[in-house]
């Protein structure tokens, strides 16, 4: 079901000093931020030859990040993204095999105008993941 990792989502108190050594320490092209009042974080993107590193700050008075950065002050991988080629018949299957999809279920638009939707992290050996429509 799953295709190519789309990314690597690392939480991080400080935006831009993440942003400062991804750059200058790991010679990385970094993208400008972008705010997702929708998911609570302000998102950059690092662009990798193979997959992409999403740095994830919070956003508002409840980002859903903001208890994983309380116990990981230092910051952290948050979560991966996996593409799938139809994410509702993906949601659906998982969920006819006993997987909880956070929230409602429905999917919303992620940081690249596509639908995603996230699994519960105890149902996949603590990861939580993202899937994403390709
Ligand atoms: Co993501």
């Amino acid at each position: 079901m799953i295709g190519r990792l789309n990314h690597v989502a690392i939480a991080v108190p400080d935006l831009v000093a993440a942003c400062a050594q991804y750059q200058s320490a790991l010679g990385a092209v970094v993208g400008t931020p972008q705010d997702e009042p929708d998911h609570g974080v302000r998102v950059v993107f690092i662009e990798l030859p193979n997959t992409k590193i999403e740095l994830l700050a919070t956003l508002g008075d409840n980002s859903p990040i903001a208890g994983f950065l309380e116990k990981n002050p230092a910051g952290g991988i948050h979560h991966i993204c996996y593409e799938v080629v139809d994410l509702l018949a993906a949601r659906d299957q998982l969920q006819a095999a006993g997987a909880r999809i956070l929230g409602d279920g429905t999917p919303k638009i992620g940081a690249h105008g596509k639908p995603v939707l996230f699994l519960h992290p105890k149902d996949f050996t603590g990861t939580l993941i993202e899937l994403e429509q390709a």
